[in-house]
């Protein structure tokens, strides 16, 4: 066990947010869970409502667009005024997939299967609702944050999941997020993604890490550790 990761439970998150609205029911838009695999449960969606209620992103950034179920999600739920960047490999895309695991077979179909369906929940939502998504189509390797340095307020890291990606991927996310924003992590503790795990319990020497038990999220939130940590020790 990580001892620098936080397990949090789920209503550590929900309490936070009934105690900022406390005169309203707090609801948003869900859509269901898909069976592809990797896709988000319906508790890891209820998790991310809650970051989007208390953010209010006016950028969400999204590494992994796939079908673009997340994006629509995000973009059902954020601002009329507010965008969700979702960026995934390009036709003819080359990305090294390193060394020959699971994960990395997997991460293989994922990206052909994503250059094939191309984002097909985008493309089956309404003119409001692709109005609100840019979809950006690289590889994140070659991906330059230059425009969206400190600009984005949530990042939701669910692109490829070899070492060399992840940690590109979060250093890029470092670079974009503002100083109220939340950086996401999906696929913590999965088991066929491992290197996801591995890399984010070794980020954690060095930042404030929390996951959400009973979920595959990990999360990193600066502006708030000490209400996040003061929540989760009231529920211990
Ligand atoms: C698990 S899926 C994303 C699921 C999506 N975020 C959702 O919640 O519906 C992972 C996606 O990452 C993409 N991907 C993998 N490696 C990538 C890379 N180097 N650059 C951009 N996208 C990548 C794959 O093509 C795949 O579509």
């Amino acid at each position: 066990m990580n001892q620098n990761v936080t397990i949090i439970k789920p209503k550590v998150l929900i309490k936070i947010l009934e105690d900022y609205f406390p005169d309203q029911n707090i609801s948003g838009t869900f859509m269901m869970p898909p069976s592809y695999i990797g896709s988000l449960t319906l508790l890891e969606s209820a998790m991310l409502l809650a970051f989007v209620k208390l953010i209010r992103p006016k950028k969400v950034f999204e590494f992994g667009t796939f079908m673009g179920h997340t994006s629509v999600f995000f973009a059902k739920n954020i601002a009329e005024d507010a965008k969700v960047h979702t960026l995934d490999v390009p036709q003819n895309y080359a990305v090294n997939d390193g060394s020959k695991t699971k994960a990395s077979e997997v991460d293989s179909l994922l990206r052909d299967q994503s250059v094939t369906l191309k984002a097909k929940c985008i493309t089956n939502e309404n003119k409001e609702v692709k109005r609100k998504i840019n979809p950006i189509l690289c590889n994140s390797l070659e991906f330059e944050t230059d425009k969206l340095q400190n600009s984005v307020d949530l990042v939701f890291i669910d692109g490829g999941h070899e070492t060399h990606i992840i940690s590109s991927d979060t250093i890029k996310a470092t670079e974009m997020i503002t100083e109220k924003g939340v950086i996401v992590w999906h696929d913590y503790k999965s088991d066929v993604f491992t290197d996801v795990t591995e890399y984010v319990d070794k980020f954690s020497q060095s930042h404030k890490v929390f996951h959400i038990a009973h979920t595959n999220i990990a999360f990193m939130w600066k502006s708030q550790e000490e209400l996040l940590l003061k929540t989760h020790r009231s529920f211990s």
